[in-house]
């Protein structure tokens, strides 16, 4: 079996759990390739020396270009801050490394264009980080799309709710500097964008209002919107609301999704995400109702981990899945993946809505 060797840039929330899929992969999934855990990079050697102790790196080092220039690496997780992303991305494609890069892809549209560029022009592999695309029950729902059972979807709703910037008092946060982004649109919104886009298709046109519930922190004003609501027109011509919120007292990790169709409805939320709900207008009336269907063996690759169902995968499993993907196109197999062409259109449809906030108008995607 041969090997994959694996760079690691960041080794935050993100970065530990792509260092933990990396580890976890070959055994999951035991027709894979294997993995080697060769060099990671931190912001400083000190860190990068303690993380790659941690988490199984050989090589540690406190300067990300130095994983551009190994000839072990073959591919680079980048989940380093998102400023961070373009430059890193296209140094490593140049360089021949394939890459999976932690969503958002960039913090400007042009830097994401550079990427997409980079990447065609190279060829190798460019994933982003999308991985509630890999939950066995979203498999599933999108199954259940594609055989008509809820009919021609007609209408969606989408919510992704946090509240890590619900507190006033909380001080203030570089995820508040315009330098970060947008705010919730590129932190949150495109994480149900790449869940739709799997369910019911592309956005066509938004029309989009962020807003900001505390004007300052620690003195300083925010620069972000914490809020954004936008209705949308799907490519499909179905209609749709997307609210992503960042501040939304005692919501976790919720990303809620309601599709509503010709013959019936399903609705998940990821706060949940071992289960989801299905209405179809099938049977008596008087026993109609939603039915709830937990995930287990058969909605593959959930097999892979549990051999019994309703005993639950959790959110680092879905990394494992991912990186079964990201290696699975680097072998030139059909990948579940959010490529960079991808993921651009995803950035389009943020970049429509912000312009959507600033001209109150409707924009087309
Ligand atoms: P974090 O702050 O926990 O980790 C970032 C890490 O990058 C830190 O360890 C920091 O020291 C390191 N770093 C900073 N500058 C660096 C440099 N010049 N070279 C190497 N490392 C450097 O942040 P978190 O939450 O892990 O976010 C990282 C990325 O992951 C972001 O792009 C974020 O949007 C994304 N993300 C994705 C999620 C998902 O579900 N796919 C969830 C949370 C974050």
């Amino acid at each position: 079996m041969s090997t994959l060797g694996i760079g690691l840039v960041g080794t935050g929330f993100m970065g530990k759990c792509h260092a933990l899929a990396w580890n976890a992969v070959a055994a999951t999934f035991s027709e894979t390739l294997r993995p080697r855990l060769v060099h990671v990079a931190e912001a400083d050697s000190d860190l990068a020396h303690q993380k790659a102790a941690e988490l199984g790196f050989a090589k540690a080092s406190g300067d990300w270009r130095a994983l551009i220039d190994d000839p072990e690496v073959d591919v680079i997780s980048i989940a380093a801050p998102n400023p961070l992303h373009a430059a890193i991305a296209i140094a490593a494609l140049e360089a021949g490394k394939h890459v999976w890069c932690e969503k958002p892809m960039a913090t400007t549209r042009a830097d994401a264009k550079a990427m997409r560029d980079a990447a065609a022009a190279t060829g190798r592999v460019a994933a982003l980080g999308y991985n509630y695309i890999q939950n066995p029950a979203i498999r599933q729902m999108e199954a259940l799309v594609e055989g008509g059972v809820i009919g021609a979807i007609n209408h969606v709703r989408l919510e992704m709710d946090e509240d890590f910037m619900a507190d006033a008092e909380a001080p203030f946060a570089y995820k508040n500097e315009a330098h970060s982004g947008y705010g919730a649109l590129d932190d949150f919104a495109v994480h149900p964008l790449s869940l739709l886009w799997r369910l019911a298709g592309p956005v066509s046109a938004v029309m989009t209002y962020q807003s900001r519930p505390y004007a300052s922190r620690s003195n300083r004003p925010v620069e972000t919107h914490e809020i954004a609501t936008s209705l949308l027109q799907l490519a499909g011509g179905a209609s749709g609301l997307l609210v992503a919120n960042r501040a939304a007292w005692g919501r976790k990790g919720r990303i809620a999704i309601q599709l509503f169709g010709s013959r019936g409805t399903m609705l998940y939320d990821q706060e949940r995400m071992n289960e989801f709900q299905l209405f179809t207008r099938d049977g008596p009336e008087a026993t109609q109702g939603f039915r709830t269907i937990l995930s287990g063996p058969i909605h593959p690759p959930y097999d892979r981990f549990v051999p019994a169902p309703g005993h639950g995968l959790g959110f680092n499993d879905l990394k494992v899945v991912e990186a079964h993907e990201v290696m699975a196109a680097i072998e030139g197999k059909p990948a579940r993946i959010v490529d960079f062409d991808m993921g651009l259109a995803i950035e389009d449809t943020v970049h429509a809505m912000a312009r959507s906030h600033s001209e109150r108008a409707w924009v087309a995607v």
